[in-house]
């Protein structure tokens, strides 16, 4: 497997030359790095999923190079999507829309949606952009495992499962992008992510699921997700965390020392941006760690706070579903 600098335009070609070959590569965007082939490629499309060993019920995002391509590939489009493409395309928001038949049903597990995106990371929109096709992509992770924020976290994940990682940093956001589906009166948040829910009401109605006109699934509505190998606990704060050889993910810095053996901070002023930048990243190392338990500190649950309870979430059900047999 061949790590190369996205930001140098050979690798960019060798890229583009993979991806017109039928194969998949791993690319930065500003939330984590994805794994993408070309989207209007079915079989493309199916290495991805053996791959990740991911459910072929599970749709994929496609991933767009410009605002206009939404046109190409959906359909009956709500108002709202021009809206919020021109507020926050490029960038971190993914949009439920009618598909058009050009995209493969692999693509959308059969739904008659598909989610889009056109991400904002340059290496992203440049390799999207020298192909000239839209690229789907998940996480770079294994099924239900934690997002990888850089490179070496994607080549320590899919060793020997694909044949290059395009590196291109850190992830500015370190959360998955915001999905939402539309109804006539506005729209709904189907995953929690990087643009929060305030910034979408700021432009958008945004009204709660009725869950009977929502087809498919969102990681929402799967048992567990996001989550690392370790059992992970939730706590509100330091006192909490009873175990020595355990680690301890706090939000900001503890007013004591825990007795844990492992120690991170996410923010150490308690920024909620900051937090999830660093989140997925110091869920992985604490994953290595010589620790039987991860136990996490909450977070305020306002701005992109949610999104991180979301995963906190979702990573504590796996161990409680697990331990329950
Ligand atoms: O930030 C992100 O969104 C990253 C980067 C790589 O773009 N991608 C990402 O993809 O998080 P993934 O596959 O890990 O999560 C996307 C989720 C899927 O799990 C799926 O449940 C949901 O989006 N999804 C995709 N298409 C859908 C559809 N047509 N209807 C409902 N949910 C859909
Ligand atoms: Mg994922």
């Amino acid at each position: 497997m061949e790590i190369l600098d996205g930001f140098d335009n050979s690798a960019i070609l060798r890229a583009v030359t993979l991806l017109k070959e039928g194969g998949i590569v791993a690319f930065p965007t500003e939330t984590v790095y994805g794994l993408g082939a070309d989207a209007l490629d079915p079989y493309a499309v199916a290495k991805i999923f053996e791959a990740k060993r991911r459910p072929h019920f599970d749709p994929l995002i496609i991933h767009l190079g410009g605002k206009d391509w939404i046109f190409r590939y959906g359909d009956n489009l709500s108002p709202y999507v021009q809206v919020l493409a021109d507020r926050f395309w490029p960038g971190p928001l993914t949009m439920i829309v009618q598909k058009k038949p050009v995209i493969p049903d692999i693509v959308t597990a059969g739904l008659s949606t598909v989610a889009v995106r056109m991400p904002s990371h340059e290496v992203a929109l440049k390799l999207i952009t020298a192909l000239d096709r839209p690229i789907a992509a998940p996480s770079a992770n294994p099924f239900g495992y934690v997002s990888p924020t850089r490179a070496a976290h994607v080549a320590g994940m899919l060793k020997g499962r694909i044949p290059l990682v395009l590196d291109g940093g850190s992830s500015r956001y370190g959360i998955e992008s915001t999905i939402v589906s539309f109804e006539d009166d506005g729209v709904v948040i189907r995953r929690h992510g990087s643009i929060s829910e305030e910034e979408l009401a700021d432009c958008v109605p945004v009204i709660q699921a009725v869950k009977a006109n929502q087809p498919g699934i969102s990681p929402g509505e799967l048992p567990f997700h996001y989550a690392p190998m370790k059992p992970l606990v939730i706590v509100r704060g330091v006192k909490d965390v009873k175990t020595e050889r355990s680690a301890f993910l706090a939000f900001r810095v503890p007013e004591t020392a825990p007795i844990s053996k492992q120690l991170r901070v996410l923010s150490e002023t308690g920024d909620l941006k900051e937090a999830a930048a660093n989140f997925f990243s110091s869920l992985i190392d604490l994953d290595h760690q010589d620790v039987d338990v991860i136990y996490a500190e909450r977070v305020p649950e306002s701005g992109i706070g949610k999104a991180i309870m979301e995963r906190l979430r979702k990573a504590a059900k796996k161990g409680e579903i697990l331990s329950a047999g």
